[in-house]
C-alpha cells in the first residue's frame, strides 16, 4: 500500500507559495536492483539519486539497494565505490555520517554474467535475505542500466530464476528500462516482443529522463491548471511552435555509441517527441498515467508521415566542425575519439512536423537538437499569430508576435513576450517580457530527473514513463528520415562550427516558411 506523509522540509514554511503542501510521498518497502551497477550512469546519476531520495525522506524505512554487474566486488568494496560516487556527484555534496553508514547497510552487490541463470539465483537469494533482514516485503524494482544488447538476456534470466513480474500478496516486481529502446523501428519491435513475453505493459517503466524534469511536468499544469491558455492553444491563435534541445557538449566519451546513433535517434525520437506530445495533446480525461499516455499516443498518431519528398524539404542535418565553446577551442566531430574519420552521422537534426487534426491543422512544429551549439538551452516556444489589425505604434515600431516560452534548462521558467507602450507622450510600442522562474518563485532547486523517476517507479506511478505504443509511433515517425539520410550521405559535412547556431540548411528550412529560428 502506498502511504503519504505530510511532513514539511526546510524552508517550506518560509515560502508562501509552498505553504500547506504535503511534500513527500513515500513508496512501498522494496528492493531496487541496478543491472550495470559498475557503470557510469550508476555512479553519476542513479546511486546519487537513491542517496538523495533517502535524504529527502522519500525512500521507505525498509529498502534494499542491490548492484548487479560483471565486475567482481565484495559488498564492502561496492559500498566504498558508491560512497566515492556520492561524494563526487551528489547534488547535496559529500555523504555525511552517521547517515551514510546507515544507508550503506542497505546496499549490497551480486556479481555475475547477464546470461547465467545461476547468477540470477544468487540474486534471488540476496533479495530474499533483504526481505528477511531489511523488511523489503517481497517487492522488487529492476533497473536495466546496461548496454541495450543485454536487455533481453537479463529479462530471460529474471524469468527463469523466478524473478518475473508479480503483483499479489507476495509482493510486486517492476522493471525500468533505460533508453535507447531499440535503434530503429524493427529492433524496437523485436525488443518489445521479448519484454512482453515476460512483463506485462503495466510492469514496464521505459525511462525518458526529460519527463522527470520539473518544467516538463509543468507543461501540463500550465495548460490544464489555468483557464487562460487552453482557449487559444490551437490553430486560430498559434502561428508555429519551436522545440529546441541544444547542447554545448560534444560526444564526450560516447563516440562509439553516438556514431551509430546521431541526433535524430539520440534526442528527437525520444526526448523531443515527448515534449511535442505534451504540448500538442488534447486534455486527458483524468490525471492518471494511462489517461495522459492515451492522449500523448493519439497526438503522435496524428502526425503526418514524412515521406521521401518531405525529407528533402522539411528536414535539415548537420555535423559540427572544430570551433570554440566558451572561448575554448574544441575539435570537430570527426576528430573525436571512436568516431569514424569520414563519419556521416548527424550531430544536429531539425524536422518540421505537421499534425493532422482539428486543433493543429497547418501549424508547423519545428523541432531541433544538436551538440556543440552556442548555448545549452532546452525550451518550447509558442509563437502566436500576428495582430489582425494594427491600431497602435508609430511608424518604425515593430509589433512583434506574442511568444510564450517554456524554459526547461538551464533556466527553468516561463516567459511571455508581449507589446507595451513606451512611457511618454507618443504611442511608441516595444516588445517586453514577463518572466517566471521556478527557483526564485518557489524557493527550491528542482531535484534531478532520475530522483523523481525512480521514486515514481517505486510508488508504481507510470505517468512519466513512455508507453510502448508511443515509443513505436515515435520510431514510425522518424524512420523515413533515418532511412533517407543513411542512403544519401551529406557531402557538406562538417557544415557548422562548434559554438555556432547550427547548419545553414536549418535556417533555409524555416526561411522557406518565412520564419526564423530563435537564437540559441
Ligand atoms: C541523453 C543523450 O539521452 O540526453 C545525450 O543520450 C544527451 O547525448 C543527453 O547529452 C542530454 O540530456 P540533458 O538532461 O543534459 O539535456
Amino acid at each position: 500500500m502506498t502511504t503519504s506523509a505530510t511532513q514539511t522540509g526546510d524552508g517550506v514554511a518560509a515560502n508562501p507559495l509552498r505553504k500547506g503542501l504535503a511534500v513527500n510521498r513515500i513508496a512501498d518497502p522494496c528492493n531496487v536492483v541496478f543491472f550495470g551497477a559498475s557503470g557510469d550512469l550508476m555512479k553519476r546519476m542513479l546511486l546519487p539519486a537513491m542517496w538523495n531520495l533517502r535524504l529527502g525522506d522519500i525512500l521507505p524505512a525498509n529498502y534494499g539497494i542491490v548492484g548487479f554487474s560483471r565486475s567482481e566486488f565484495t559488498d564492502d568494496a561496492f559500498r566504498a565505490l558508491m560512497k566515492e560516487s556520492v561524494d563526487q556527484f551528489s547534488r547535496t555534496g559529500p555523504a555525511k555520517e552517521p547517515l551514510w553508514s546507515d544507508f550503506a547497510k542497505h546496499v549490497s552487490y551480486v556479481s555475475g554474467d547477464f546470461d547465467d541463470v545461476n547468477c540470477f539465483h544468487k540474486l534471488r537469494e540476496a533479495l530474499e535475505k533483504n526481505d528477511r533482514e531489511l523488511g523489503t516485503g517481497g517487492n522488487r524494482l529492476f533497473y536495466l542500466s546496461t548496454p541495450p544488447s543485454v536487455f533481453t538476456s537479463i529479462i530471460d534470466q529474471l524469468d527463469k530464476a523466478g524473478l518475473g513480474p508479480r503483483d499479489d500478496k507476495t509482493g510486486w516486481s517492476r522493471i525500468i528500462i533505460e533508453k535507447p529502446f531499440g535503434t530503429d523501428l524493427d529492433s524496437a519491435r523485436a525488443l518489445q516482443a521479448e519484454v512482453s513475453k515476460v512483463f506485462e505493459e503495466k510492469h514496464v517503466y521505459r525511462i525518458d529522463h526529460y519527463l522527470g524534469k520539473e518544467p516538463v511536468q509543468d507543461i501540463m499544469a500550465l495548460r490544464f491548471a489555468n483557464v487562460i491558455f487552453e482557449p487559444i492553444w490551437n490553430r486560430r491563435y498559434i502561428d508555429s511552435v519551436q522545440i529546441t534541445a541544444a547542447e554545448t557538449v560534444g560526444v564526450e566519451r560516447r563516440g562509439g555509441y553516438y556514431d551509430n546513433a546521431g541526433a535524430l535517434r539520440d534526442m528527437i525520437q525520444n526526448h523531443v517527441m515527448n515534449l511535442l506530445a505534451l504540448v500538442a495533446m488534447e486534455p486527458p480525461v483524468a490525471a492518471d498515467a494511462d489517461s495522459i499516455r492515451d492522449e500523448k499516443f493519439k497526438v503522435l498518431r496524428a502526425i503526418r508521415p514524412i515521406d521521401r519528398t518531405r525529407v528533402t524539404l522539411d528536414t535539415a542535418r548537420g555535423q559540427y566542425d572544430e570551433g570554440a565553446i566558451a572561448g575554448k577551442p574544441v575539435p570537430g566531430y570527426r576528430q573525436e575519439p571512436d568516431v569514424r574519420p569520414d563519419s556521416n552521422t548527424e550531430t544536429y537534426a531539425a524536422v518540421k512536423i505537421l499534425i493532422d487534426n482539428w486543433r493543429w491543422a497547418d501549424v508547423p512544429f519545428y523541432l531541433r537538437s544538436g551538440k556543440r551549439l552556442a548555448h545549452k538551452t532546452s525550451e518550447i516556444a509558442i509563437r502566436f499569430k500576428s495582430l489582425p489589425h494594427r491600431l497602435f505604434g508609430e511608424a518604425g515600431d515593430a509589433l512583434d508576435n506574442n511568444v510564450l516560452v517554456m524554459k526547461i534548462q538551464p533556466e527553468e521558467g516561463i516567459s511571455l513576450r508581449f507589446n507595451a507602450k513606451v512611457p511618454g507622450p507618443r504611442m511608441h510600442i516595444r516588445s517586453v517580457s514577463m518572466d517566471f522562474n521556478y527557483g526564485t518563485g518557489f524557493g527550491v532547486v528542482s531535484a534531478p530527473a532520475y530522483e523523481r523517476l525512480i521514486g515514481d517507479a517505486m510508488r508504481g506511478d507510470a505517468t512519466l514513463f513512455t508507453r510502448w505504443d508511443a515509443v513505436e509511433t515515435a520510431w514510425e515517425i522518424v524512420m523515413p528520415v533515418l532511412d533517407r539520410w543513411l542512403d544519401t550521405p551529406d557531402e557538406s559535412f562538417p557544415n557548422y562550427s562548434a559554438g555556432g547556431q547550427g547548419p545553414p540548411s536549418a535556417d533555409r528550412l524555416l526561411a522557406m516558411d518565412g520564419r526564423e529560428w530563435r537564437r540559441i
